[in-house]
């Protein structure tokens, strides 16, 4: 499974998505970042969006590959895409995470309409609603780019493929720990904080206590989201359409 998480805008959760919902769940999969400046932190492979050649050398030599491209190289990659003819094939599908700002929104329907433009089929593209409040139904919050995929058929998105607003993604952002890891951390904070001795201690552990606790709620959510992308229906691979 080759997938590449990709967006026009930033911040939308595409490296989050990257690291902690996809390749955790995709068997001996790496995450390769494809970004000007330094990686994340865990990342293992950084790619400049100009180092292309490398990229599609690299990506016929694994099987299991999750390709993040920082939001500032996607104009160029797609540019570099239409180049290298069918290249866009190498990938499986193309994740794109949105957040509910009205900007990203419409940033989300442009990325779309673009991988279709380069000739990506809207079965192969599969959107992710990032940071949604549970409180809020996803038909009401993303109505504007809901509407325009409708409008276009560009994409069918489920509005299953959710991830909940979340406060454990900054915490364990940087620490270069998986959220799969710290949800099967079987340590008993509870026990050591009776027993710490300084205040200090106490709180630290708390912390701790409290990190483990969003990230046993968070991995269900999303092994339930991983479930809604339907994945595995990408594993044929249909004839390829020409690219406008
Ligand atoms: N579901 C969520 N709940 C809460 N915070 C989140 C969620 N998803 C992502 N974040 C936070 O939002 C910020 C942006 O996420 P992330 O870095 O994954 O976005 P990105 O699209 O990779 O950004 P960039 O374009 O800069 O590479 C981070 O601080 C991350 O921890
Ligand atoms: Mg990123």
């Amino acid at each position: 499974m080759k997938l590449a998480v990709i967006n026009f805008s930033g911040n939308v959760g595409k490296s989050t998505v990257a690291c902690h919902l996809l390749a955790p769940r995709i068997p001996d999969c790496q995450v390769v970042a494809v970004e000007s400046i330094n990686a994340d932190n865990g990342q293992a492979v950084t790619i400049r969006g100009r180092q292309f050649a490398q990229l599609q050398e690299f990506l016929q030599s694994v099987d299991n590959v999750v390709v993040d491209i920082g939001a500032s190289n996607v104009e160029e990659l797609l540019k570099l895409m239409r180049r290298y003819r069918d290249s866009q094939r190498d990938f499986d599908g193309f994740v794109v995470p949105t957040v509910p700002d009205r900007k990203q929104q419409q940033d989300t329907a442009a990325t779309l309409a673009e991988l279709v433009r380069i000739g990506v089929p809207p079965e192969r593209l599969r959107v992710i609603f990032n940071q949604v409040d549970e409180e809020d139904p996803v038909e009401t919050t993303f109505a504007t780019l809901l509407a325009y995929c409708a409008s276009k058929g560009i994409a069918r998105p489920n509005l299953s493929a959710v991830v909940p607003f979340n406060e454990v993604y900054s915490l364990v952002r940087g620490t270069g720990q998986t959220l799969a890891d710290l949800a099967a951390d079987d340590t008993d904070y509870k026990a050591q904080i009776a027993k710490a001795e300084s205040q200090t201690d106490k709180v630290a552990l708390a912390r701790r206590l409290a990190i483990q606790r969003l990230a046993r709620g968070v991995v269900t959510e999303l092994d339930e989201c991983f479930a809604a992308l339907d994945l595995q229906s990408l594993a044929t691979r249909d004839p390829a359409v020409p690219a406008a």
